[in-house]
C-alpha cells in the first residue's frame, strides 16, 4: 500500500526516483510526489498517476531525494494529503508507508508545542517528530522520533542540503540496493534491479543511514551487520515487453513460470516437517486463498490428509486445529492480514511454512520453511502467473505427499497452456461485457477455479460476478437469473460431470446465457452451451491449470472491450500492507 523509493548516489535523484515510483503504481496510484535536498528541500506532489504526469518533477535538482506513490488511508487523495510531507521549518521532508496508529495523539501534542500541520494524513506527525528532536543530527533525530511512533511504517527522511536518507523500517516492506556509487531504497525489488543487485532487507526495528558510499543499519540505536543478498530476477522481465498491458505479458509468462514452480525441487527440512503433518492449515487472502482452496481439494484427493483453508482476517475467530502445519501463501510476502495469522499460528506452536514469490519479503523472515514460487516480478494488480505459480508449488507438495502420482502430467503441462493461451475470448468477452452480473460456476476442485475467474471478473472490469459452487445455485441465486446474468460453467469429464451437466440444464431453462468451459470434443457440453470453450485435450490435473487461464483470458479480453485500466483497476492496491 503506497510505494516509497529514496536514491542517493552519482545520478540526480529526480529522474531515478520518479522512474521508480512509475514501477511501484500497482501499490497505490492516487497521487503522488518528489523531494530533493540540494541547497534545501525542493519539492513536488499532486494528485494523480505519476505515470500521467509527463515529467514535472524532473527539474528538481540533487543527488539524494525521496519520493512517494500514495494509496489513500488517511485524508482523501489531493495535492496537500500526497506525500512527501515537510517539517514546520520546511528543512525536513519524509515519505511513509503503513499506518501510524497513535497519530490522533501525537498530533494533538505536537499542535500543543507550536507545530503547524497542513494534512489530513497519519504521516505527516513524523515529518514533525523529527523536527522536534532535530538538533543538527538527522540520524539521532529519527532514532528517537520512531521511538513515539506506533504501527506500521517504512520511511525515508531527509533533510536540508545533506546528501543522504535515513530509513526506517517496522511492518512494512523497505529494500535498499547498494550499487556502485549510488544507492537506492524501495519498497520493492523493481525500481532497484536496473541500479544494483545487492539487496538490504532491513528489518523491524532497523533505522539505516543511506549515502552514496554505502549504508549502515542500527537496531535499537546500536549499529548491526545485514548481509546483503544477491538477487538473480531478470530487470526485462518487470517491462511490458511489446505486449499491451503487463495483465497480458504475465499471462502468456505462465507456461514456463508454471513449469519452472513445479519443477523446483523442496528442501529435506521442509519434506520431512510436511511428512509429519496429520492436517495442514493454509491462510491467505483473494487469489492466494484460491490457490489454497484448490490445494484441499487435491490434498484430500490424493494425500487423504485434511486441510483446513482460513481467509487470513478471520484466522483468529476460529480455534487452531493443533497438530497442524500451517502453510501462509501470498505472492507479495507483505499481505498484513496473512502475515498476522501467521504470527499469531507461531504463538500456537505451528509449524510454519511460506509459499510466496518475493525473496527476501517479511513472511520469509516469520516462517520456519519457505517456498517460493518462480513467477518473477509481478506488476499487473491483478494476479494470475502468481496464481499459476502457487497452485504449480502446492501441486509439488501434493506429488511429493502421494509419491509422485501426479508428477509425469504435470512435468509435461507447457504445451497445453500454450494451446490455452490461444484461445479466442473475444465471442465470449462480447457476452459478459454486456451484463449486469456474473456467476461462475463449478464443483469440486471447480469451484474454487470459479472463484478465482470470478474475482479476476470483478477485480478488472467492475462488473459485479460471483463464483459458486454450481449445485448452490437453486438454493437462493436462482431468483437472479435471467438473460442479462450470464454463467460461465465449468464442466470438465471429472467423477462430478452428469450433475454439473443437470446443473447447467438448470442453468438453462432459467433463460441465462452459458458459456461452458469444457473438456476437449464434448459434444453434448457444446450442444447445451451459448458458448462451449474446449480445454486442450489432457489429463484432469491439467485442466485445473488450463481453465484457470482461460478465466484469466476471458476477464482480461472484457476488460479491455469496456476500455477499464486492466493493470490499475480502481480502488486496489498490489500489496496489501494494511489489516
Ligand atoms: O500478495 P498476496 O498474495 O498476499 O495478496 C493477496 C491478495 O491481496 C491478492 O491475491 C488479490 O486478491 C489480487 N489482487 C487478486 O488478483
Amino acid at each position: 500500500m503506497c510505494g516509497i523509493v529514496g536514491y542517493v548516489g552519482r545520478r540526480r535523484a529526480a529522474p531515478v526516483i520518479i522512474e521508480g515510483l512509475k514501477k511501484l503504481e500497482y501499490r497505490g496510484y492516487d497521487s503522488f510526489g518528489v523531494a530533493t535536498s540540494c541547497s534545501g528541500i525542493e519539492m513536488i506532489k499532486r494528485q494523480g498517476r505519476i505515470s500521467d504526469s509527463g515529467d514535472c518533477a524532473s527539474e528538481l535538482s540533487g543527488f539524494a531525494g525521496i519520493g512517494h506513490t500514495r494509496w489513500a488511508t488517511h485524508g482523501v487523495p489531493n495535492d496537500v494529503n500526497a506525500h512527501p510531507h515537510t517539517d514546520c521549518t520546511g528543512n525536513i521532508a519524509i515519505v511513509h508507508n503503513g499506518i501510524i496508529e497513535n497519530y490522533i495523539e501525537l498530533k494533538r501534542l505536537l499542535i500543543s508545542e507550536g507545530h503547524i500541520f497542513l494534512s489530513e494524513t497519519d504521516s505527516e506527525v513524523v515529518a514533525h517528530l523529527v523536527e522536534k528532536y532535530y538538533k543538527g543530527d538527522l540520524l539521532k533525530a529519527v532514532f528517537l522520533a520512531t521511538e513515539k511512533l506506533e504501527g506500521s511504517y517504512a520511511l525515508l527522511v531527509i533533510c536540508g542540503s545533506e546528501k543522504r536518507i535515513i530509513a526506517a523500517r517496522k511492518m512494512s516492506p523497505l529494500v535498499i540496493g547498494v550499487g556502485d556509487g549510488e544507492v537506492i531504497a524501495s519498497s520493492d525489488m523493481t525500481p532497484i534491479l536496473e541500479y544494483a543487485r545487492k539487496m538490504i532487507f532491513l528489518e523491524d526495528g532497523d533505522v539505516a543511514d543511506v549515502m552514496e558510499s554505502g549504508i549502515q543499519v542500527y537496531n535499537e540505536k546500536n549499529p548491526v551487520e545485514r548481509s546483503p543478498k544477491i538477487v538473480e530476477w531478470d530487470f526485462e522481465s518487470a517491462k511490458k515487453g511489446g505486449f499491451d498491458h503487463y495483465m497480458l505479458k504475465e499471462i502468456f509468462e505462465q507456461p514456463d513460470v508454471f513449469y519452472k514452480s513445479f519443477s523446483s525441487e523442496i528442501d529435506e527440512g521442509s519434506m520431512l516437517d510436511l511428512k509429519k503433518a496429520s492436517c495442514v492449515t493454509v491462510v491467505a487472502c483473494g487469489t492466494s486463498w484460491h490457490a489454497g482452496m484448490i490445494f484441499r481439494y487435491l490434498m484430500e484427493k490424493y494425500c487423504k490428509i485434511p486441510v483446513r483453508v482460513e481467509i487470513a482476517s478471520e484466522f483468529s475467530n476460529f480455534t487452531p486445529l493443533h497438530d497442524s502445519v500451517m502453510v501462509a501463501v501470498t505472492q507479495s510476502g507483505e499481505t498484513a492480514d496473512t502475515l498476522a495469522a501467521l504470527k499469531s499460528a507461531k504463538k500456537e506452536n505451528f509449524t510454519t511454512f511460506a509459499i510466496t514469490n518475493v525473496p527476501g519479503s517479511s513472511v520469509t523472515r516469520i516462517a520456519d520453511h519457505v517456498l517460493y514460487t518462480c513467477a518473477g516480478p509481478e506488476i499487473s494488480v491483478a494476479a494470475t502467473k502468481s496464481f499459476t505459480a502457487q497452485v504449480a508449488v502446492l501441486m509439488k507438495i501434493v506429488s511429493c505427499l502421494s509419491e509422485n502420482f501426479i508428477e509425469k502430467e504435470l512435468l509435461g503441462i507447457h504445451p497445453l497452456i500454450e494451446e490455452a493461451l490461444l484461445f479466442d475470448a473475444q465471442p465470449a468477452a462480447e457476452i459478459c461485457r454486456s451484463a449486469n452480473s456474473l456467476f461462475f460456476v463449478g464443483r469440486g476442485v471447480y469451484y474454487p477455479v470459479s472463484l478465482e475467474g470470478a474475482l479476476k471478473m470483478k477485480e478488472i472490469t467492475y462488473i459485479h460476478a460471483e463464483g459458486y459452487p454450481a449445485g448452490e445455485l437453486k438454493h437462493g441465486p436462482f431468483s437472479l437469473l435471467c438473460g442479462e446474468t450470464p454463467v460461465i460453467a465449468i464442466c470438465t469429464g471429472d467423477d462430478s460431470y452428469p450433475v454439473m451437466m443437470s446443473n447447467i440444464k438448470e442453468i438453462k431453462a432459467r433463460g441465462a446465457p452459458v458459456i461452458g468451459i469444457g473438456s476437449a470434443g464434448d459434444i453434448d457440453l457444446e450442444e447445451i452451451c451459448d458458448i462451449y470453450i474446449p480445454l486442450p485435450k489432457s489429463s484432469g490435473i491439467c485442466e485445473i491449470v488450463t481453465a484457470s487461464v482461460i478465466l484469466q483470458e476471458l476477464a482480461y479480453k472484457t476488460a479491455v472491450l469496456l476500455g477499464r485500466d486492466v493493470d490499475k483497476p480502481r480502488n486496489l492496491a498490489k500489496s496489501v500492507t494494511v489489516i
